[in-house]
């Protein structure tokens, strides 16, 4: 991958508006939003960062990728809006690494469906909240994790995790993401579906009672999992399951304020893709799968 002086944030919502803010400072910016009052808000007003930031950046955004250029472009959208964004890259970006930063397993693969990008992996532990299409607040400072995924190597991950330390974030490059990506999978394949269905933010029941045993029941079933796919794990997923409790502040996963929100959840690309390679490595995940149809049912009683 060549130096990185242009880059595009495909879907500025938390997360794509953290990293887009940051990397205005030491890099072109641009953003591809999928409303044109986004696109234009953006040029107008640029994009406020608050909160462990202070300060506004200049971006130019668009609606449509013909306008935009970059060597790297990084896509932040959430689960189910990532086939039709990236149906709309196909074509476009001609030269370009493009990262994906979604939670869950297999978003590398739906992007690299729509063209011949080179490909890097990542997922982010950064948290923040965001307040309109021109402001973002930045609240929790952990790092983003990237490793190589298609026709990229190590010191490509290492590039871009440069290029976003210099800019004021934290990131780490892995020569294989898998283990750290798999270890984030189960962490949220648990937590987030077990939120999503008590209602509870992410609090110290989940590694007491009540939801201690069944927390701890479900991550086996990720472990063994992850086992049989043959991916030896970063961290253990209980572990960061207790530590997170022991924060001091009670978390509020997305899978929690979507289904709140009555909105669709990332219940796919996450708790799905660890029942599929479940499936696939012939893993029995009895309780995950339970979840997976009890938030898919949550999901069917909006309407
Ligand atoms: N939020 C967090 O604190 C956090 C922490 C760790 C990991 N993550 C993960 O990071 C990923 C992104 O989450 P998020 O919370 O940043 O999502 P988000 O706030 O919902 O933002 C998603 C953005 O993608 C845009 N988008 C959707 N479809 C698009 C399209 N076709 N073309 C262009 N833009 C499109 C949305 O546009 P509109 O504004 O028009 O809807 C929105 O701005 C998820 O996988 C999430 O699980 C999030």
């Amino acid at each position: 991958m060549a130096a990185v002086t242009r880059v595009c944030v495909a879907g500025a919502g938390t997360i794509g508006s953290l990293l887009a803010g940051y990397l205005a400072r030491v890099a072109d910016v641009s953003v591809l939003t999928r409303r044109e009052a986004h696109a234009r808000a953006l040029n107008e007003q640029g994009l406020r960062v608050s909160g462990r930031g202070d300060f506004t950046v200049r971006v130019r955004a668009s609606q449509d990728p013909a306008e935009l250029d970059a060597e790297l472009v990084i896509v932040a959208c959430k689960g189910n809006d990532l086939e039709p964004l990236a149906r709309r890259l196909a074509g476009s970006f001609a030269g370009a690494t493009v990262m994906t930063v979604l939670n869950g397993l297999g978003a590398e693969d739906v992007v690299g469906a729509h063209g011949d990008w080179p490909l890097l992996s990542s997922v982010t532990f950064m948290s923040g909240t965001r307040h309109s299409d021109t402001h973002v607040e930045y609240i929790l400072d952990t790092a983003t994790w990237i490793g190589p995924y298609r026709d990229t190597t190590p010191a490509d991950a290492q590039r871009v995790v440069d290029l976003i330390v210099d800019a004021g974030l934290q990131a780490e490059a892995f020569d294989d993401l898998r283990p750290a990506q798999w270890s984030k999978l189960i962490f949220n394949a648990t937590v987030n579906s077990v939120a999503a269905l008590t209602g509870l933010p992410h609090d110290p029941h989940f590694a007491g009672e009540p939801l201690g045993p069944l927390v701890h029941a479900l991550v086996d079933e990720g472990k063994a999992t992850a086992a049989a796919a043959g991916v030896e794990l970063w961290e253990d997923p209980w572990e960061m399951n207790v530590l997170a409790t022991q924060r001091g502040h009670a978390h509020r996963p997305s899978m929690l304020e979507d289904v709140e929100a009555k909105r669709p959840t990332e219940i796919d690309l996450i708790t799905g893709a660890l029942v599929r390679e479940a499936a696939r490595t012939n893993v029995p995940v009895p309780l995950q799968s339970a979840l997976y149809a009890l938030v898919k049912g949550k999901e069917a009683s909006y309407s």
